[in-house]
């Protein structure tokens, strides 16, 4: 006899393709969601500490970007405007110049994309070819920058990479920082294969990447790195292209993830959290002496999600109009840091990863994280891994997410915690 449980979820294993992936690991049906909690069918509420993948800093069904939504629909706004000029994607420039590029001396130019991370990266790469007519983009080890195949090109992780189905090419790999351990300064490595024409180094169109490394293990470049990194692109005549998809929009503190680190990348990647509300929304920032595509020249039908842009404004006029949710942000980090201390503390060799409100504890296994985030689960939290083996517990909580709850969601990981080390000492005697 099937359960109700069971029959629930039979459609998706009967029907779904094999390539979903985070319902496997929490596997309910999940109903309505609110702030930082979601509640599954049987009425039972979890906290969240996935947040869509940074997709929902701001957490669940914000009440004010709802409204603006329900009154936008409710009016007969525009759903759909392919790239014509409408009052919704005038009012979210007007915000988003306003509040977030000219406080930070930005003129680049804000170019839509197909609303997938992805979409944004390949259009950050082409335009870098295009700029400097060269072809060669130097990413990093462990960078993720989407699975479309220019995208993916610049990905590293080897079981996304083998889905390509074709070679991979285009794309130049150097070691992120700290790759080589603390001794070893990777930006040397760079520099001398940049300098020594007979490294058999293409000259590079771009430099592609992550400030602090979202789906490969939390690897966060220290300002240094990252400074001789934008000089190099900028001696070498390639551009700077900071994938902020993750990153961004508050994850690490200021707005953009490059903030405080004293570098202006030629192109900047956002998506994810960029319509604040979890709709589709992908932009590319450029210098506007680099905005050289031709119209529709990077084209694609879903350029202009109204919906999109309407909770996006709210988003920018709400939280970015206010210095003060930047150190919110910064006292939900430490507070962050203190507890995974803790969860460190039990695994022999354990390390915090990640800065802002992006960190994580690496426990040296995927196994040991995936027992983690199972029981974690079972406990009423979602929490994924992240890293080359999975083996970093990662905190992706909304940034909005209230003290109280905040604490009780760091209590239960600790729980998960001790539970799986104690599960992992008796699995040894
Ligand atoms: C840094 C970064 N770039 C690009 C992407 C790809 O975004 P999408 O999954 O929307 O294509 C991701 C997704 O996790 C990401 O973290």
């Amino acid at each position: 006899m099937p359960t109700a449980k069971s029959a629930e979820i039979s459609v998706f294993k009967r029907r779904e393709s094999e390539a979903r992936s985070y319902c496997r690991s929490f596997d309910k049906v999940f109903t309505s969601a609110a702030g930082s909690e979601l509640t599954d069918s049987r009425g039972r509420s979890y906290i969240d500490f996935l947040a869509g993948c940074s997709s929902l800093n701001y957490g669940h069904n914000d009440p004010d970007m709802k409204q603006a939504l329900i009154d936008h629909i409710a009016s007969d706004g525009l759903a759909h405007g392919l790239d014509l000029h409408t009052d919704t994607k005038a009012a979210f420039l007007e915000a988003f110049d306003t509040h977030i590029l000219n406080p930070r001396g930005m003129d680049h130019k804000v170019m839509f994309t197909g609303p997938t991370g992805a979409n944004a990266v390949e259009a950050a790469m082409k335009l870098a070819r295009k700029v400097t007519g060269r072809t060669n983009i130097i990413a990093f080890t462990n960078g993720f920058h989407g699975v479309t195949l220019g995208a993916l090109a610049a990905t590293g992780n080897g079981y996304h990479r083998g889905g390509a189905g074709i070679t991979l090419q285009g794309v130049t790999r150097m070691p992120y920082d700290g790759y080589f351990g603390e001794a070893t300064d990777s930006a040397d490595f760079l520099e001398a294969m940049l300098t020594d024409s007979s490294s058999g180094i293409d000259a590079p169109a771009a430099i592609l990447l992550e400030t602090v490394q979202g789906e490969g293990g939390l690897n966060a470049a220290s300002p240094e790195w990252l400074r001789r990194v934008a000089d190099l692109a900028r001696d070498h005549g390639a551009l700077l292209i900071v994938d902020d998809i993750q990153a961004g929009c508050g994850r690490t503190g200021p707005f953009f993830s490059f903030e405080e680190m004293d570098i202006m990348p030629d192109i900047v990647t956002m998506a994810k959290s960029v319509s604040g509300f979890g709709l589709p929304m992908s932009l590319v920032l450029v210098r506007p002496e680099f905005d050289v595509f031709g119209p529709a020249e990077h084209n694609g039908t879903f350029r202009g999600n109204t919906h999109a842009f309407v909770t996006a404004r709210v988003s920018i006029e709400k939280f970015w109009s206010d210095p003060g949710f930047a150190k919110d942000i910064s006292h939900k980090a430490s507070l962050l840091t203190d507890a995974l201390q803790g969860v460190a503390d039990l695994v022999p060799g354990a390390t915090l990863k990640g800065r802002g409100m992006m960190q994580g504890v690496d426990v040296g296994s995927g196994d040991l994280a995936a027992d983690i985030c199972a029981r974690a689960f079972q406990k009423g939290l979602i929490i994924e891994t992240s890293g080359n083996e999975d083996q970093v517990v990662k905190v992706l909580a909304p940034l909005t997410t209230p003290e109280t709850l905040f604490r009780k969601g760091l209590n239960i990981l600790l729980d998960a915690a001790r539970d799986a080390t104690l599960g992992t000492k008796i699995a040894a005697e």
